[in-house]
């Protein structure tokens, strides 16, 4: 099919996918990581990354040479949008062009969303990440981590633990796991960095470590987002290491075989401690791995035909 008869597929919200999307979105991750034959598929793509990114944007690139698209990463501190123009005169820039997809990130909520009501109607967006938003690649890349680590998640305790208040990979995840049935949702975290509103029913809010761990299947350590904070300097490494801090002797209260998550990038010795983060309950590799996987699993649902 030419690419200007596709029609306009975004992936903006872990909402906006249908259960069959989502479930059909792992599923096929899953089967690219254990080697089925991806498809050819003739579409450009272009990265627009207004925030720093090493896995999310280098994942994207890969995903696309893997499924022979084109693929164009803007480095912004070198494009036009130095120079003022408007990210919907960029858009329509790269469209005219003949670039089909964008993938954004964007230091403003709710962005991607915005762009979408104004870009034309041959130009897919993804969502690489909005802010304190959501992160939908990242959820869904999770999610196929925990099914191809062979956990059953509809029986699993699920801990997300770190600053969830500003956190899009924590927001997009937490939707997606509830979507997907897990057994128990459980958030923690200090209180300044808890969201106000819970995302999501059902979550179990935790005020220590300790407790979000009891018995869980697994833990998701979330890096704390300093950039996105007002109050400089908080809080301290060590005392917020001392806290709140993944280190081996309090995973004993977890499951045995707990599997230890983390988005990256890590701050080693702050929400988690060097030897969990490379320790052999680690799926931070694997997640890294299957970020590719996943990449291009959404690139085949967008284009497909
Ligand atoms: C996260 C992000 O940028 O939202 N990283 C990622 O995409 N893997 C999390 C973070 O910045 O801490």
């Amino acid at each position: 099919m030419e690419s200007s008869e596709r029609p306009q597929r975004h992936l903006l919200t872990i909402e906006s996918l249908a259960q069959k999307e989502l479930d059909a979105l792992i599923r096929r991750a899953c089967e690219l990581a254990d080697g089925a034959r991806p498809e050819k598929i003739s579409a450009a793509v272009a990265n627009l990354f207004f925030e720093p990114s090493t896995r999310t944007r280098v994942s994207f690139e890969l995903a696309a040479a893997r499924l022979g698209m084109t693929m164009v990463s803007i480095e912004l501190d070198r494009s036009s949008s130095t120079k003022g123009e408007s990210l919907e005169d960029t858009a329509a820039t790269l469209a005219a062009m003949g670039i089909d997809g964008l993938v954004l990130r964007h230091p403003e909520t709710g962005r991607p969303q915005r762009l979408a009501r104004e870009v034309s109607p041959r130009l897919h967006l993804l969502n690489g990440g909005d802010g304190t938003g959501e992160h939908p690649s990242q959820a869904l890349l999770d999610a196929a981590t925990l099914v191809a680590s062979g956990l059953d998640l509809g029986a699993a305790t699920i801990a997300i633990v770190g600053d969830i208040r500003h956190s899009r990979v924590a927001r997009s995840g937490l939707q997606l796991l509830s979507r997907l049935s897990v057994g128990e949702l459980r958030i923690a975290g200090p209180a300044e960095l808890l969201p106000e509103v819970v995302p999501v029913p059902g979550v179990i809010v935790c005020h220590s470590l300790d407790e979000a761990l009891e018995n869980a299947d697994v833990v998701m350590m979330l890096r704390v987002q300093r950039e996105r904070m007002d109050a400089a300097g908080w809080p301290d490494q060590a005392a917020y290491h001392g806290q709140w801090g993944l280190v081996e002797s309090r995973l004993a209260r977890a499951a045995p075989g707990c599997r230890v998550m983390h988005p990256g990038p890590i701050n080693r010795g702050m929400e988690i401690a060097a030897a969990v983060a490379d320790g052999p309950r680690s799926l931070i590799l694997d997640q890294v791995r299957m970020g590719v996987f996943m990449r291009m699993a959404i690139f085949e649902w967008m284009f497909e035909d």
